[in-house]
């Protein structure tokens, strides 16, 4: 028999059905709770609460394990790169050879932007932000793809659906680049793979050819395929959320952007270097740093440190890491921010206020760093975030509109305003 956990409301006792995931995480089923006993659930931001039943991404934060679609993330990224971990996380399984060099081909194809597009870009101002532009020119895509306004895809829409968004999200973000410098846009190499030609529409001129170290494009890749999903964060649940009205993908897409660009979400790799910047300009020592961060007095905290969901270890930061210390080896940049980041971690990694309270850098941290090292803008990198977690939001996309199940999301309050009172205009009381 099923397992069921029992609860008595009101006298009345219920038996609720235990759900149990694959990997044994447990779940109670209150879908009859209202019904039953007039009682909802209350759970502030949703701490407790699974909106779905998901087979894309698991995450165990006590044990630092992150897998998509059953696969260890040091494997995919070891083994793996981002358009091969993007049809992984789509589509469920990794493609054979032939699949992903159609999938790479489609992607090509659909990365320049339909030339009206430009259009577009001339109307923002040059300080416009990245994100802002990013979230408009989703939608703006979905207009010149009437037939990718539907919502069942079968599978080849959703790959050509996919590729359209990969691909334009390199080159929307590329050319907000060119736009905030005043340069000119540069068009997409389709014999490049993905991060090398992103790269190089951000930063080829006509007169010169944006030649990526490998270390820095493989970094870069790396930090796509870190980012590829992670399971149903405020993004994701956006993109759920949204889509659950029925609503088209890219509507749905535009609406994770808007979510990710709040600082507590996609703005922490911005708010590390922003924090260096401080400390540089301030000229503080790492000895003074770390004192601030310890001292409970004063509500300084090191940013990229520390993790809601991982305890013990951020098994992306771990992997990212080791190519961060590649990246800058590779480009000898001197870069005080970089030195006084590289001092710290050093110094936090052998303090035992950050040892025993487990306090590792996160992935943030070393991403942050990373796309410094490489000369990515600082308001670029909300948008690289969003680029790495496409997949991850197409995937959830279409998961919950393959489920017949699936319903409009709608979760209830718990009401506290005034009760019922009748109306009387202000200014004649
Ligand atoms: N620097 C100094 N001390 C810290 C830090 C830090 N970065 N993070 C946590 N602590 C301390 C707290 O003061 C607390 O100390 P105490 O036990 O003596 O009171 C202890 O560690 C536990 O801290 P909590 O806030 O309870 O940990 P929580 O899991 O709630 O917070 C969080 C996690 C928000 C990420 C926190 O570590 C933090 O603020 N880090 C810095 C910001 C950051 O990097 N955010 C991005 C995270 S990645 C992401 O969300 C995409």
């Amino acid at each position: 028999m099923s397992e069921t956990v029992k609860a008595t409301i009101e006298g009345k006792e219920i038996a609720f059905p235990v759900i149990v995931g694959t990997e044994n995480e447990k779940a109670i089923d209150i879908a009859k709770l209202r019904a039953e006993t007039g009682y909802i659930t209350y759970d502030d931001g949703y701490k407790n609460t699974a909106a779905c039943r998901s087979k894309i991404t698991f995450i165990d934060g006590e044990q630092g394990i992150l897998q998509y679609r059953g696969y260890p993330i040091e494997q995919l990224a070891e083994k793996s790169n981002f358009l091969e971990t993007a049809y992984l996380v789509i589509f469920g399984e990794l493609p054979t050879k032939a699949e992903l060099a159609h999938f790479r081909e489609l992607i090509a194809e659909h990365t320049p932007i339909h030339h009206n597009m430009r259009h577009h870009f001339e109307g923002f101002p040059a300080s416009a932000p990245p994100m802002a532009i990013l979230a408009a020119m989703f939608n703006a895509v979905s207009c010149y793809s009437s037939h990718l306004l539907e919502v069942d895809y079968d599978r080849e829409t959703l790959l050509e659906a996919s590729a359209k968004l990969l691909g334009k999200t390199s080159t929307i973000a590329a050319y907000t680049h060119k736009k905030a410098s005043g340069r000119p846009f540069c068009h997409s190499n389709p014999t490049l793979d993905y991060s090398a030609n992103f790269l190089h529409m951000m930063f080829s001129e006509p007169y010169k050819e944006y030649l990526g170290h490998p270390d820095v494009v493989r970094a870069l890749d790396l930090i796509l395929v870190l980012h590829a999903d992670h399971e149903q964060n405020c993004s994701t649940s956006t993109v759920r959320m949204v889509g659950s009205s029925r609503v088209n993908l890219f509507a749905s897409v535009s609406a994770g952007v808007a979510a990710l660009w709040g600082p507590l979400h996609g703005g922490a790799n911005l708010a590390v270097i922003q924090q260096l910047e401080r400390i540089h300009s301030a000229g503080m020592t790492i000895d003074q740093v770390i004192d601030k961060a310890k001292d409970k007095n004063s509500d300084f905290r090191l940013m990229g440190f520390g993790h809601r969901i991982y305890k013990n270890f951020d098994p992306r930061a771990k992997i990212l890491k080791t190519a961060c210390d590649r990246v800058l080896d590779a480009l000898k940049r001197k870069d005080p921010l970089l030195d006084i980041a590289r001092a710290i971690e050093e110094r936090a990694l052998e303090d035992s206020y950050f040892v025993d309270r487990k306090l590792y850098p996160n992935v943030d941290f070393y991403s942050g760093i990373v796309m410094r090292a490489i000369g990515i803008p600082l308001d670029m990198f909300t948008v690289m975030f969003a680029m790495g977690r496409m997949p991850g939001w197409i995937a959830n996309w279409q998961e919950m509109r393959q489920d017949p199940k699936s319903v409009i999301n709608r979760p209830r309050q718990v009401y506290e305003g005034h009760t019922k009172r009748d109306y009387l205009a202000m200014d004649k009381r």
